[in-house]
């Protein structure tokens, strides 16, 4: 069973919230951060991000041939980046390549930007080739809960140009369904309304268990929880419930595959 949060506030954090030019970011940082990688202390992103960045690294035994280039940046980082580029590059490039202040995923601790290691190093748009060692890392990404957050031939939808180096944080199994469904972050808070809770719910094996996902508005997401006087929690080993940033909850109930 879910133990679902209780203000309508709690829409704006999580793991799956949509940050783009519509939808900025309300809530700080919810969880610690901390470096991805030793080597580079002052790259940081949430605790349980940058954990499963590291499994993934040390399944493919990525970090020889792979460097984190930028994590978690505050919104004065967001802000001095944007102004670099706009004097260096120009605003086409700058709208392309470089969120807008206050609606960069960079600020959520849940992006990371990776590069090929090699000099010389572009900040803005490292080398993420798709062949060798890139190319394992982006094929093992959903597994680990990770998505390409700006894909080729979806820039109309994410107003950002294809990132082959930025990788975002959803967790599991959305980021499976998301590759599995051929979506991106703005279509899967879409698709997944299609699902509401209690009625209906997207379903998908993962491992030896079965998620459930699920869709409800801020406004019965709040009711329920009052209602049903739950305390409010994010996430349990049988459930979790993000916020999508937009106007309700992306609920997730695992089960076992024999039950
Ligand atoms: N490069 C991405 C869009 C950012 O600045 O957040
Ligand atoms: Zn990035």
């Amino acid at each position: 069973m879910i133990v679902m949060k209780t203000s309508k506030d709690d829409i704006y954090s999580g793991d799956l919230i949509l940050v783009n030019a519509m939808h900025g970011i309300v809530s700080g940082v919810t969880s610690p951060l901390i470096p991805v990688h030793p080597s580079a202390p002052s790259i940081l992103m949430c605790s349980h991000a940058a954990d499963a960045l590291n499994r993934l690294m040390r399944e493919i035994d990525g970090w020889t041939s792979i460097v984190p280039v930028s994590g978690w940046r505050s919104r004065e980082e967001q802000q001095t980046i944007w102004d670099d580029s706009l004097e260096e590059n120009g605003i086409a490039f700058t709208q392309k390549y470089v969120a807008v202040p206050g609606h960069s995923e960079h600020q959520t601790g849940l992006a990371i930007d990776l590069g090929l290691r090699q000099e010389p190093l572009d900040f803005i748009c490292p080398a993420f080739p798709d062949s060798g060692i890139c190319r394992t890392f982006r094929e093992k990404a959903a597994g680990h809960g990770f998505i390409l957050r700006y894909p080729a031939g979806k820039e109309k939808i994410t107003g950002i140009a294809h990132e082959p180096w930025h990788f975002r944080y959803v967790g599991i199994p959305h980021a499976e369904i998301m590759a599995r469904e051929g979506l991106v972050l703005e279509e899967y808070i879409d698709f997944i309304r299609r699902f509401p809770y209690k009625s209906a719910s997207y379903q998908i094996q993962c491992g030896g268990r079965i998620a459930s996902v699920s869709y409800i508005s801020a406004d019965e997401g709040a009711g329920a929880m009052l209602s049903r006087g739950h305390c409010p929690a994010a996430e349990s080993s049988s459930g979790a419930v993000s916020g999508n940033n937009v106007d309700g909850f992306i609920l997730t109930e695992w089960r076992d595959a024999d039950e």
